[in-house]
């Protein structure tokens, strides 16, 4: 187990920043995750913890130590990567030995080591054969066990899910969840998709290009995204938005949409002032049908029938798309008009501009 912390740490590739200087702190035995598009600087994050690619400034510190000049095989981490980067001429428990054997640990420990990790990630019958004779899943649990066999201090994933079929990612989530719950080790897990961040994450770092957007725990994130770029990348379906202005004060605060649908505001919750242009970002089970005090005129565009719920997805005339997520199995139908209505209480505003979430922050929360 320790502490990660990174003090102001940048990267550029020659001209070109890819990190502009990244503060985070991941508690020793935390599950932290680095989400955000493809592109947004992860992997370079990764790599630069893990000593593969150069510092360009900041610092790097494992528990008290700055390492930025110590070499990867030193710092005592692990990585595993989407690829898996087995070695097909080898059996799975040579490359489940073979960075021990490196690292001339005695060839009992090793044994030791290897046997108790392959039986935690149950491949302990696949030991004599080659990569090349398993399926995806077992691979990957090749490339995690060849991680546990060194007993790193802190382990760092690369989208390790990635080439794997739905099912399988499900499973596997599952899996490292319980690798990390049996551990205890720190864990730093990079990915594109939110919903493993959600599931997995002890703490969120949702990055984008180049920069921490916000960092928390992944329900402090879901219920009060900083921006609105956390508020659309977290969370599925995507938070609807509308575009508007604030109207009037106290309570009689509102946000008017373009489109012209009033909506009532907990003015207490939001720093407003009257005329001030907003975004106001509602998600999708936060909206209802509601024919006579509805504030939304909407036009359904199609109907996703699932059985335990229903989406719609409409057009508010002036407004644009919107996504219901309704309970149960509605009746509606292409075409058709509806009025729905929003819990005020669930309600997000944002400074278009910028973006930054219009929320009151109570000082003493
Ligand atoms: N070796 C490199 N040389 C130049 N640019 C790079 C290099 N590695 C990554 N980049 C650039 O840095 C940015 C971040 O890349 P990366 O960390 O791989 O993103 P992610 O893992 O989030 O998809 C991208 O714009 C990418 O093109
Ligand atoms: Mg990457």
């Amino acid at each position: 187990m320790a502490r990660l912390e990174l003090r102001k740490v940048r990267k550029n590739f020659d001209s070109v920043d890819v990190i502009h200087g990244m503060d985070l702190t991941v508690q020793a035995g935390e599950f932290c995750v680095f989400v955000g598009p493809s592109g947004c600087g992860k992997s370079t994050l990764l790599r630069m913890i893990a000593g593969l690619e150069s510092v360009s400034g900041g610092e790097i510190v494992i528990e008290e130590e700055v390492v930025n000049r110590i070499p990867a095989a030193r710092r005592g981490l692990a990585m595993v990567f989407q690829s898996y980067a087995l070695y097909p001429h080898m059996s799975v428990r040579n490359n489940l030995s073979f960075g021990l054997e490196n690292l001339n640990l005695a060839r009992p420990e090793i044994d030791r080591r290897v046997i108790a990790a392959a039986k935690m990630l149950q491949i302990d019958d696949y030991l004599a054969r080659k990569p090349g004779q398993l399926s995806g899943g077992q691979r990957q649990r090749v490339a995690i066990g060849r991680a546990v066999v060194r007993e790193p201090r802190i382990f760092l994933f690369d989208e390790p899910l990635s080439n794997l079929d739905a099912e399988l990612r499900v499973t596997m989530r599952g899996e490292i969840s319980a690798l990390h719950e049996r551990l205890g080790n720190t864990m730093v897990y990079v990915t594109h998709d939110q919903i493993e961040a959600m599931t997995m994450a002890d703490k969120i770092a949702v990055l984008r290009e180049g920069r921490l957007e916000q960092f928390g725990a992944p329900l402090d994130l879901y219920n009060d995204p900083a921006n609105r770029f956390v508020a659309g990348f977290i969370g599925s379906p995507r938070m609807n938005f509308l575009d508007g202005r604030i109207e009037g004060d106290g309570n009689d605060a509102a946000f008017v949409s373009i489109g012209g649908a009033r909506i009532t505001l907990p003015r207490e919750r939001f720093d407003l002032s009257s005329g001030r242009p907003a975004q106001l970002g509602i998600r999708a089970h936060h909206l209802r049908l509601d024919r006579d005090s509805g504030n939304l005129d909407l036009v359904v565009g199609s109907v996703e029938q699932l059985g335990g719920e229903t989406f719609v997805y409409a057009k508010a005339p002036g407004d644009g798309p919107l996504t219901l997520q309704l309970p149960g199995q509605v009746a509606v139908k292409a075409g058709e008009r509806l009025a729905a209505a929003l819990e005020k209480e669930s309600v997000h505003l944002f400074d278009p501009e910028d973006g930054r979430s219009l929320r009151r922050r109570d000082p003493g929360a």
